[in-house]
């Protein structure tokens, strides 16, 4: 018999669950924002035309901040192309996409909408081919009160009430060569500490995240972080982290067990910034401001051809086009549910996380024009941890039999992370099988709790790990009744069959 245990130490407590971790992130890009989240004349679009069946599945996933505008996007960036009258906006060629921007969408129609659906803004700012003055007159335009020019404009163009966005990203994955701007770690270090401060001058409160590494597999890693950390240190409070996990060849052991790359990068740019900030009242926090099941091979491989193709192709310049519509399988949502107790289980450092994106691009909503808007396989786990994870994370002792990878060796097939509300006294238990072949039994030892009233319970789990959600199916991919047995002394029994996701949630 596999018998996995985990159990609560309600003494050893983690840290708060900061509600920042169920953030998400809205790009300019493909078709999040344009035949996403907006699309005038859809029949649910309401008078700014933003579709209304979309913000009701945002709100059912239970986002709290959205990055916003990108990515990739920000560093070619003129947020003043996307404020005042729309039809006197600017068009312009998208370089980071290869795509035409036509800022119908832009700071003041993002922002209301964002405080429609009752979530935090937090915004980038281009440090890729902008700099301090373009950041500084940003954040008058969006937080300034009325008596500037730039926040009586913001006035004049319907806002009256400054947006007062507390957390901002200064760029985006400066370290890619990629970027449009790309820096060095000393030249990017020194443009974020000099940004920070003067943006600091305006609102010492501001929450300023410096760009980390665009993933844990980059030349410049952790060299990237110390460098950029020694320069801004005094000036920023948290630094990004960003991974997309996606499935080489058949090897779906590996893939399930990508929590454990992530639990490994999380760990080394806490020893970075522990490094950098020892001896300093100062903290840094973590921010993992995109993070997802991404087949990002597929992706590159297709642009480095288009690429390749010119200059004999002349390639398009479409609007909204169809970019990164991942279909995602039973075997991702459970990836990104195991992704969460990652998460979670650093909250101590991490402070703040944005699943990428939201709507279409990589997206746990999915949309057609026109047409319906639906839950992809990944939004379960999500809207589940987001609404049941409350309170503090306990540190969560497992002990459970190993599944081989080829990736990462043994790892242990269960993982497991719970939640602690005292007030008003309830538990969350998120679980995760990653093993590909044998069901687990699992004793979830709550006796310290004193809670074992099971409140629901829900298993993520399709025979075919292949399977997605579609307009023609939406869903396919849903989560299940998860039948859990009270056995004596605090303790609950679960079956988890291989490659599956949990949630259940006591009380007294
Ligand atoms: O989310 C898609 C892209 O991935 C973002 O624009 C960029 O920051 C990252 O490389």
């Amino acid at each position: 018999m596999r018998r996995t245990t985990v159990t609560a130490v309600p003494q050893d407590q983690v840290a708060p669950v900061h509600r920042r971790l169920f953030g998400s992130f809205v790009e300019h890009m493909g078709r999040c924002v344009y035949g996403g989240i907006y699309e005038p004349g859809h029949p649910t679009a309401d008078a700014d035309g933003f579709r209304g069946d979309v913000a009701a599945l945002v709100r059912e996933l239970g986002v709290t901040t959205v990055r916003y505008p990108g990515g990739n996007f920000v560093s070619g960036y003129r947020w003043d192309d996307g404020v005042g009258p729309r039809e006197q906006r600017p068009v312009r060629r998208d370089l980071a996409w290869h795509s035409i921007e036509t800022n119908q969408v832009g700071l003041d129609e993002f922002a209301g909408w964002a405080r429609d659906n009752d979530l935090e803004l937090m915004l980038a700012v281009n440090l890729g081919t902008r700099g301090v003055l373009e950041a500084l007159d940003l954040l008058e335009y969006t937080n300034g009160e009325p008596g500037t020019t730039l926040a009586d404009q913001r006035v004049a163009h319907g806002s009256p009430r400054p947006h007062d966005v507390r957390i901002w990203c200064l760029g985006n994955e400066m370290d890619g060569p990629w970027q449009i701007g790309h820096l060095s770690a000393h030249d990017y270090g020194t443009l974020a500490a000099r940004t920070a401060a003067a943006m600091k001058r305006a609102d010492s409160a501001l929450e300023l995240v410096a760009c980390g590494s665009s993933n844990a597999q980059m030349p410049t890693f952790g060299a990237w972080e110390r460098t950029v950390l020694e320069q801004a240190w005094d000036h920023v409070d948290l630094i990004s982290l960003h991974a997309y996990y996606e499935q080489t060849g058949d090897d779906l052991a590996s893939f399930l067990a990508s929590g454990r790359d992530m639990d490994h990068f999380i760990d080394t740019v806490v020893a970075t910034v522990d490094h950098v900030g020892r001896g300093s009242a100062h903290q840094v926090h973590l921010s993992f401001d995109e993070w997802n099941v991404w087949r990002q091979t597929a992706f590159n491989d297709a642009e480095q051809a288009a690429i390749a193709a010119e200059p004999g192709t002349p390639r398009p310049w479409p609007a909204a086009p169809h970019l990164l519509e991942e279909d995602y399988r039973a075997a991702d949502a459970v990836l990104v549910g195991s992704l969460l107790i990652t998460l979670l289980r650093h909250a101590d450092r991490v402070h703040a996380a944005s699943l990428a994106q939201l709507v279409n691009v990589i997206a746990p909503i999915r949309t057609e024009p026109g047409g319906p808007a639906w839950r992809q396989s990944t939004f379960h786990p999500f809207a589940l941890t987001a609404r049941l994870a409350r309170g503090v994370v306990l540190r969560t002792r497992t002990d459970s039999p190993t599944t081989p990878t080829t990736r990462f060796g043994e790892v242990s097939a269960v993982d497991a992370v719970i939640t602690w509300d005292e007030e008003p006294g309830t538990a969350t238990v998120l679980l995760v099988n990653r093993g590909t072949q044998h069901p687990a039994t699992v004793d979830v030892d709550l006796s310290a709790l004193g809670t074992t009233r099971v409140l629901e319970s829900h298993l993520l789990h399709e025979d075919d790990v292949e399977a997605t959600n579609s307009a023609a199916r939406p869903d396919r991919v849903s989560p299940h009744a998860l039948t859990v047995h009270p056995l004596p002394d605090g303790v609950l029994r679960v079956e988890l069959p291989p490659v599956s996701w949990a949630a259940v949630a006591v009380g007294r």
